[in-house]
């Protein structure tokens, strides 16, 4: 019953939260790169939290922000157009306590 929602933990998870789209608009501006990516760098699947306990990677399926795909969202704010590099720019701020 718990694991039906995914706002809900058993085990706390990392300071941040990054939600990227995996919906149809943002699927056609390549999020699925941008997914590759997300996982490669913080070195975790969907649903898991960084081994530093900084972030948690979860998938969603539209955020709104179609016209600006690919999108994602980071406790609460949200970016759009988001290719590799901007990602890894955004998650360098944040890591270093940047205001995103
Ligand atoms: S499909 Fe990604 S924001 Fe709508």
């Amino acid at each position: 019953m718990l694991t039906f929602y995914h706002e809900f933990r058993r085990t706390p998870g990392g300071q941040h939260t990054i939600k990227i789209c995996r919906a149809e608009a943002c699927q056609a501006m390549h999020t699925q790169e941008l997914c590759r990516h997300a996982q490669d760098k913080l070195r975790v699947k969907f649903g898991e939290t960084t081994a530093d306990g900084k972030f948690n990677l979860e998938a969603v399926y539209c955020l709104g922000n179609c016209a600006l795909s690919p999108a994602m969202m980071i406790d609460g704010d949200l970016y759009g157009c988001v290719d590799k590099e901007r990602f890894d720019d955004i998650i360098a701020d944040i890591d270093r306590g940047a205001a995103a």
